[in-house]
């Protein structure tokens, strides 16, 4: 049987990092808050020349130096992002011309903070179908750029930056849910919650882009029962329990949301990969983001059982089981 397995990883922020002290400098706020109610310490935020396509790109470039493919091996980029460089083209194209790959197929995926979930899933399906041999797989944004600086309760929990996995299509001997790869994915979408998260403009309403809005106090509990359900689905449809799990890379919105969906389906916050202290939420970059510092400090293995899983706008949920 075909199966995705991935390869290499790789991931980009940028250059500047800013403190919770320097957000209590423009808003009313102050790092205790931000620690206590969210985890949050750092994020990086993209300045002049840094966008999604070039933060992207290096992600990109850095998952294939690892997988040691050449970006002209690629036959497939599918990248999640909500914050496109411009309307169109879609990133993804830009990103094949930044890297220097040709031909095959390349497009943008839209599902804000679930994209690299929506985008995996779409990837490996395309993959198994015969459609391309190798592809990449990226999330990459810049919130920054959509944040209304002035609203505390939003402008401090969201940062910019891209993960990226090269994905490669291999003919692999048929052990079930025992074997390498891309297992199984469940995406979810419920479009009766727009008004909880969602950006006030777009290209066919206002002609503007608009600024992101949120309540967050809703959006944390239709996470916390989304993602508790989705992962207790993907676990009971491969036959793995929390116990089989080497490690949960979730989607990096709130730390309160990474320990509550944990101690939920009984899993050690040990075996759950954080980073949102460092990088806050940056949407669609955050799963491929959070997988990569797991694989580079050594803690993600060969071998080893991922569940990826994340929440947001739309509502979009999703969760995907990989075996390294
Ligand atoms: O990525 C997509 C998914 N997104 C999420 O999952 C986000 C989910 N939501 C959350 O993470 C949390 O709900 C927040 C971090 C957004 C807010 O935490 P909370 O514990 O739900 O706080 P709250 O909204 O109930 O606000 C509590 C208080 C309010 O003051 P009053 O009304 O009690 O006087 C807020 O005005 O905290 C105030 N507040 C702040 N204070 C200082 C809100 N933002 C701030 C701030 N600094 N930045």
């Amino acid at each position: 049987m075909i199966r995705s397995l991935i390869v290499g990883s790789g991931s980009a922020l940028p250059k500047r990092a800013v403190p919770n002290a320097e957000l209590a400098r423009q808003v009313d706020t102050s790092d205790e808050w931000i620690v206590e109610r969210t985890g949050i310490r750092n994020r990086h935020i993209a300045g002049e020349g840094e966008t999604t396509a070039s933060l992207a790109a290096e992600a990109a470039t850095k998952a294939l130096e690892a997988a040691g493919i050449a970006a002209s091996d690629i036959g497939l980029i599918v990248l999640a992002t909500a914050t496109p460089d411009q309307t169109f083209p879609a990133t993804a194209t830009k990103v094949q011309d930044l890297i220097g790959a040709r031909g095959g197929i390349a497009f943008d995926v839209a599902a804000v903070c679930s994209g690299f979930l929506y985008a995996l899933a779409t990837a490996d399906s395309m993959l198994r179908a015969g459609m391309a041999k190798r592809a990449l797989v990226i999330g990459a944004e810049t919130f920054s750029r959509i944040l209304d600086w002035e609203d505390r309760t939003t402008c401090v929990l969201f940062g910019d930056g891209a993960g990226a996995i090269v994905l490669e299509a291999r003919e692999v001997a048929d052990e079930g849910f025992a074997g390498p790869g891309v297992l199984y994915s469940q995406l979810h979408a419920d479009g009766a919650h727009n008004e909880l998260l969602y950006v006030d403009g777009g290209p066919s309403t206002t002609g503007t882009v608009g600024k992101l809005r949120m309540k967050g106090k809703e959006v944390f509990r239709h996470a916390v029962t989304n993602l508790a359900d989705v992962l207790r689905a993907v676990l009971a449809e491969t036959g793995l329990s929390p116990h089989d799990v080497d490690w949960v890379v979730p989607h990096q919105a709130n730390a309160r949301i990474l320990d509550a969906t944990a101690r939920k389906l009984g899993l050690p916050a040990e075996k759950v990969i954080v980073t949102v202290d460092r990088h806050a939420n940056t949407s669609a970059a955050s799963v491929p983001l959070a997988f990569d510092v797991g694989v580079r400090d050594g803690r993600i293995k060969p071998g080893d059982l991922v569940v990826f899983e994340a929440m947001g706008g739309g509502f979009t949920w999703g969760a995907s089981v990989v075996r390294m």
